[in-house]
């Protein structure tokens, strides 16, 4: 088989706003719900917040310089919500879209492409104080931003996404609470999951009513690659479970317009689900140029045997699931070799996903919007980071890649997680999962070997045969 990608394919590095802007507190911002959660004693490793993180507000200029020297063509950055809407409703604070604004004038002046993602997790804390993403209004208010940043930058960026990693905002933020805003009560996080929905389809319709018709409007999920143990009746109905809870309950109301009847069955002991009104499934299927697919490793479950299942399921430890109606599964560490993070490496979940996906919705292009792995990288005595470790990953889930659009998937482009080491959530600066090491009390950018090694892989278009 060929390694060459498709012309036209995108060779891009992601990265999110809290965990590499800093300037928490500059030119209007407020704070969002990472900003409390991280200053909340005991909630991430160190007591490490963002106020400061790879200071890349006030060094956009030097990383897109960076990013070109990289041979990165696209980006994909997001926008913090209270850094151009403060309150989370009403007017836009000008200094917050000129900064948007000038790094995608940078991004364009280095032939990068600019990737927008609307929501990565930073909800301004005044719309939690008002309840969050368990309230329908914080849907509303969410597509009113959605216009505000599309007056901003719709004549300039093509590519958007709306939401990313809903699951994580809803089942993590309010179920397990081991990310902002920290809440535990299954309810509340099935509710959030259903007002994400919604916001994604309402924030997509404002795109489009704002965007030139040559925007592409996208949303990045991170489906489950979720296996059953054995193949014994009660594992795999864990898998369906988790399956419904992890992926469906998004994909199935954004690309068809209704919710699993096996996941409504699984809560009904929760909750009744009528927050969902009449025309929201409707609302919430607006149609999609792209879905964004963000894969890491995948997940084995089975029956739990007990009352108390196991809660390593690589999401944090808490003794909150967060499984609302999924409680009594259990989660195993997959065989095989592991990244800093627990995390089992084992591109075949990727390709199942795409070839999930492309069967499924197979006039839908995808994208990877986020892989990648932490190790523990350090400058070596000549200031080199060697990551082989990273390569390998980077590789083996590339050559997955190529191996699905040879079967039939239409994969336009790939986001390596991260163009440079940054505030890893609840893990702090503890994790570093950069193409690009950064030494936090200089701030300075060592490219990392892989770094150098993406850049021949996008210059070529080619993957070399072994890592
Ligand atoms: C994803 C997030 C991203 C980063 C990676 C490691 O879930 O979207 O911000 O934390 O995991």
């Amino acid at each position: 088989m060929t390694h060459r990608f498709p012309p036209g394919f995108l060779w891009g590095a992601a990265t999110a706003a809290y965990q590499i802007e800093g300037a928490a507190r500059e030119d209007g911002r407020t704070p969002s719900i990472w900003d409390t959660f991280s200053h909340t004693p005991g909630k991430v490793a160190g007591g490490d917040t963002g106020d400061v993180a790879a200071d890349h507000y006030h060094r956009f200029r030097d990383d897109v310089r960076l990013m070109a020297d990289l041979g990165i063509g696209a980006y994909r950055f997001s926008v913090s919500w209270s850094r151009v809407q403060p309150t989370g409703r009403g007017p836009a604070v000008q200094r917050g879209l000129d900064f948007y604004r000038a790094l995608v004038d940078e991004l364009h002046a280095h032939g990068i492409q600019p990737v927008v993602t609307l929501y990565h997790w930073d909800l301004p804390q005044e719309l939690e104080s008002a309840g969050g993403w368990p309230e329908r209004d914080t849907a509303y208010h969410f597509a009113e931003y959605a216009g505000l940043v599309a007056d901003a930058l719709g004549d300039r960026v093509e590519l958007w996404t709306t939401l990313n990693e809903p699951w994580c905002s809803a089942f993590l933020g309010y179920g397990s609470g081991v990310h902002a805003p920290g809440r535990t009560d299954p309810v509340a996080a099935l509710r959030a999951a259903h007002h994400l929905n919604l916001a994604h389809g309402l924030g997509a319709q404002a795109l489009r009513s704002a965007l030139p018709a040559r925007a592409r409007i996208a949303v990045c999920l991170n489906p489950g690659a979720i296996r059953a143990r054995t193949q014994s009746p009660g594992d795999l109905d864990a898998q369906r479970r988790i399956d419904a809870l992890a992926t469906r309950i998004f994909s199935d109301p954004m690309l068809h317009g209704r919710y699993p009847t096996d996941l409504l069955a699984d809560t009904a002991r929760l909750t009744d689900w009528s927050y969902v009104h009449d025309s929201d499934l409707a609302a919430i299927k607006h149609p999609l140029d792209a879905l964004g697919i963000n894969y890491y490793t995948p997940t084995v479950v089975s029956a739990a045997t007990d009352n108390r299942p196991p809660r390593k399921d690589g999401h944090g430890a808490s003794e909150h699931s967060p499984w609302p109606g999924a409680e009594r599964v259990a989660f195993h560490q997959p065989p095989g070799d592991v990244t800093a993070m627990d995390w089992s490496v084992d591109p075949t979940g990727l390709y199942d996903l795409l070839m999930r996906f492309s069967r499924e919705v197979p006039d839908l292009p995808l994208l990877i919007t986020e892989n990648g792995a932490a190790y523990e990288d350090k400058p070596d005595a000549e200031g080199v980071v060697h990551d082989p470790e990273r390569i390998a990953y980077l590789h083996a889930h590339l050559a997955t890649v190529r191996r699905a659009i040879a079967d039939g998937a239409d994969v336009r482009g790939y986001f390596l997680w991260s163009l440079m080491d940054n505030f890893e959530w609840s893990y702090g600066y503890a994790k570093r999962f950069g193409a690009v090491h950064v030494d936090y009390p200089t701030q300075t950018r060592t490219p990392k070997s892989s770094a150098r090694w993406y850049a021949e892989v996008a210059r070529t278009g080619e993957l070399p045969t072994s890592a």
